[in-house]
């Protein structure tokens, strides 16, 4: 059986081989993607071996990343979700939780939060019936500043979930301060930035909790696929909760009796003795990944050191090559950070003699993939326009960020001809529209 099985992965191996041979780059006519997957033969073995096996559901390459990753990323628990939205989702929904007691979140309660950004930063405050407070952004960093987190502080104001835009952290050390101070809770979004680090220290660690996307665009991928991670063993078991249904076992899939008192709980007005499988203390989801996205973690996950080093160099190439060219006002980490990069942002200076939509569509016809910096200011978006917040402050930045900036790839499957062609390309257009 087993020597079937090492058959048929060898010929998955070749099979990559043949699917996969060196394209060589043709200026112009390849496509220069924003971001992708980097997935090699041991990623499609992975998920050829999962199948395989018939894993279909949550299993032990589940349980297997989900200690790897947290160990990786220096949190104590970390529960694997169907995707990042679906990690923010539970973080927001895990700080309402009853067992908090006077900690816990009530609607009306504030979680502050930035205006430009991804939606589902912030959407899991509005559908627990919390209320967002956006503040704007720095210009040169896309990312939150402790001043202007703390001028948002109110009497209602209970929360705050952040992402480390771009993978460039937000001054994550104060905040944290500021968190601490006024007994807040943080979430840091760090769908965006594993492996950035502040202070020396990597981003997802200061916060209460913090969340990861393993969709394609991001440093490590399963398809589909996100991650809660925390420090605190009391919130992983909400989280946890919340994720299977809201059931109050921990029992693994196919386990039964891991707390060995599985017909000895009496909760709610259920009868005593009712089977501790199916007692369900928070209103839940099914939120679960499966082992085969978490088998291909596994060897994504073995990749992830060289995928940050990647990132890291693909983005100072285009910083150096860049650099000085006029029009344009590049990025810049924040100060005592070290960026795992996801993007190159770029605003075009609203003085400029040229508009963000003409160098875009320049860069597009020479196949050079650009994207906005997500939603941009989502105050001004018809999904919120409507909804209960408060905004703190002009939202200035947000909206030159709406109206000027767009980032490129910095991921790791481009190579130094494809960066120095994107740098090349944006000096011909600056030379040519002057
Ligand atoms: C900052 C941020 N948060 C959350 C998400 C949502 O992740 P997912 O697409 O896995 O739902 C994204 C997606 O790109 C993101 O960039």
């Amino acid at each position: 059986m087993s020597d079937r099985k090492d058959l048929v992965l060898d010929g998955v191996r070749e099979f990559h081989r043949e699917a996969s041979p060196a394209q060589e780059f043709i200026p112009g006519t390849t496509e220069i993607w924003p971001s992708g997957a980097v997935l090699d033969e041991n990623d499609r073995v992975a998920l050829v071996e999962a199948a395989l096996e018939m894993r279909i559901a949550a299993g032990t390459s589940s349980r297997k990343f989900e200690s790897a990753f947290a160990r990786r990323l220096k949190r104590r628990k970390a529960h694997l979700t169907n995707s990042g939205s679906s990690a923010n989702l539970l973080a927001v929904s895990a700080l309402t939780s009853h067992t908090l007691e006077d900690r816990r979140l009530k609607p009306g309660d504030e979680v502050i939060t930035v205006a430009a950004g991804f939606p589902t930063t912030v959407n899991p405050i509005l559908q627990n019936g919390l209320v967002p407070v956006f503040v704007d952004v720095d210009l040169t960093t896309c990312n939150a500043t402790a001043d202007r987190v703390a001028a948002a502080i109110g009497p209602k104001t209970r929360a705050i979930i952040i992402a480390h835009a771009l993978g460039n952290p937000f001054p994550v050390t104060e905040i944290a301060q500021l968190a601490e101070q006024h007994d807040l809770f943080l979430i840091e979004d760090n769908c965006d930035a594993v492996g950035s680090l502040y202070d020396g220290k990597l981003t997802g660690t200061f916060g209460d909790l913090t969340t990861v996307s393993f969709y394609p665009a991001h440093h490590l991928t399963m398809g589909e696929g996100g991650c809660v991670l925390t420090g605190n063993l009391a919130l992983a078991r909400i989280v946890e909760s919340l994720r299977d249904w809201g059931r109050d076992c921990w029992c693994e899939p196919g386990e039964n009796d891991r707390c060995l008192k599985r017909f000895k709980y009496q909760m709610g007005t259920l009868p005593a003795g009712y089977d501790h499988k199916y007692i369900f203390s928070h209103v839940g989801y099914n939120l679960k990944a499966t082992d085969i996205q978490a088998a291909l973690g596994l060897t994504q996950l073995a990749k992830l050191d060289s995928f940050i080093e990647a990132r890291r160099r693909n983005w100072q190439r285009l910083r150096e090559g860049l650099d000085g060219v006029p029009g344009l006002l590049l990025p810049e980490p924040t100060p005592r950070s070290e960026p795992s990069w996801f993007g190159f942002v770029i605003t075009v200076d609203p003085e400029a003699p040229f508009r963000r939509a003409e160098l875009v569509d320049f860069l597009e016809e020479r196949k050079i993939g650009t994207r906005r910096l997500f939603a941009g200011n989502l105050t001004r978006h018809p999904a919120y326009t409507h909804q209960p917040h408060r905004i703190v402050g002009e939202l200035t930045n947000s909206d030159l960020i709406t109206e000027h900036t767009f980032w490129i790839g910095v991921y790791p499957a481009l190579t130094d001809e494809m960066l120095d062609y994107v740098t090349a390309s944006i000096k011909e257009f600056v030379a040519t529209h002057g």
